[in-house]
């Protein structure tokens, strides 16, 4: 015989194709043993494939879910996405990663993509806010979205997200803990909200010292290595500082190559902190301190909750907290002899 077909299998088995279907996707409930083992004595013996289009016909389920990142350029992306992808397996769905580039129009044009191959729903890390077409695609679709790492003006979506204020204020209080009142911020895009919460935790820490944030040197980077190197040499040729807080790993790697370029020290001139805690800012030498976000889990949990929704029709919100990771970059101010 062809091919077998799940209706073949159907009509072999003796039972409708809703019920091959259900086997096939292990949803069993309220079924004989004796139908149940029908079916499988069938499709073993037909040796049948199931047609993941055709499953997705009679189920309405393609079991397949969309991810769609900013970038995979940076070390965290690809931390959040196998945290992401090893949940979606483990619940049976595979998982379509795209990315954006943090450009709307890639962005809309990947969400109709997603749209038409008929996933199942889609966890989104926009900027920071959903474009009007992104947002009639998702509602004109009706899928599930649960977003994920960067939380969007108005919360109207399930998200799964970090306390960036409480990251940002430990960051503050580990400098203020080692005496240093002289101190930059090299923040993300401030238009993205991880970066403008970071910011303000920032700041809390240094106001509870009775440092007017105005003390505080607060430049703009973009979460590039380059843009890290590029401000911190500018920054460190032009003033006078004994520490610097990269609101990203990748930023601090840059402030690194600009206090090496300048034969400055670190810690000992210069005290140096991160944000994310991706793999490799634990071989640097001298080791990074940073604030650790637990990306791999968070990129699980998106997927749980993704999957949740899918099934049950429930939403739900998670707020993961950072913690500080003390390694080598950062040490007491010097007392100017
Ligand atoms: O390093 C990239 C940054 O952008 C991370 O801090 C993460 O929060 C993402 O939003």
């Amino acid at each position: 015989m062809a091919k077998w077909t799940i209706k073949d299998i159907a009509k072999k088995a003796g039972v409708s194709i809703t019920t091959v279907s259900r086997v096939l996707n292990q949803k069993e409930e309220g079924m004989s043993e004796e139908t149940r083992e029908k079916v499988i004595r069938v499709i073993k013996e037909a040796q049948y494939q199931p047609n993941q289009f055709a499953r997705g016909l009679v189920t309405k389920q393609s079991k397949l879910l969309g991810l769609i990142v900013p970038t995979i350029a940076n070390p965290f992306f690809p931390e959040l996405c196998r945290g992401a992808e090893d949940e979606a397996n483990k619940r049976n769905y595979s998982l379509v990663i795209c990315n954006s580039d943090d450009k709307s129009e890639k962005e809309e044009r990947y969400l109709r993509v997603l749209k038409e191959q008929q996933v199942d729903g889609i966890i989104l890390l926009s900027k920071d806010r959903l474009s009007p077409s992104s947002e009639e695609l998702i509602k004109e679709g009706k899928i599930p979205c649960t977003l994920l790492d960067r939380g969007i003006e108005g919360n109207k979506y399930p998200a799964v997200f970090l306390d960036n204020e409480t990251g940002g204020y430990l960051a503050g209080k580990h400098l203020i803990d080692l005496g240093h009142r002289r101190i930059s911020c090299i923040t993300g895009p401030l238009s993205i909200r991880n970066s403008f919460e970071r910011v303000i935790g920032f700041r809390r820490a240094l106001e509870e010292t009775g440092l007017d944030h105005q003390d505080l040197l607060q430049i703009e980077g973009d979460f590039t290595i380059e843009s890290g190197y590029e401000l911190a040499k500018n920054l460190l040729m032009k003033n006078d500082i004994t520490a610097i807080f990269a609101c990203n790993d990748l930023m601090a790697l840059g402030v690194y190559q600009a206090a090496h370029e300048l034969n400055i020290k670190i810690p000992g001139e210069l005290s140096v902190i991160g944000f994310d805690d991706i793999p490799i800012v634990s071989s640097l030498i001298p080791k990074l301190t940073t604030i650790r976000q637990d990306t791999y889990e968070m990129g699980r949990k998106a997927v749980q909750l993704l999957i949740n929704q899918i099934e049950t029709g429930k939403t739900e919100s998670v707020q993961f907290s950072p913690s500080l990771i003390t390694r080598e970059s950062t040490a007491a101010r010097k007392i100017e002899e």
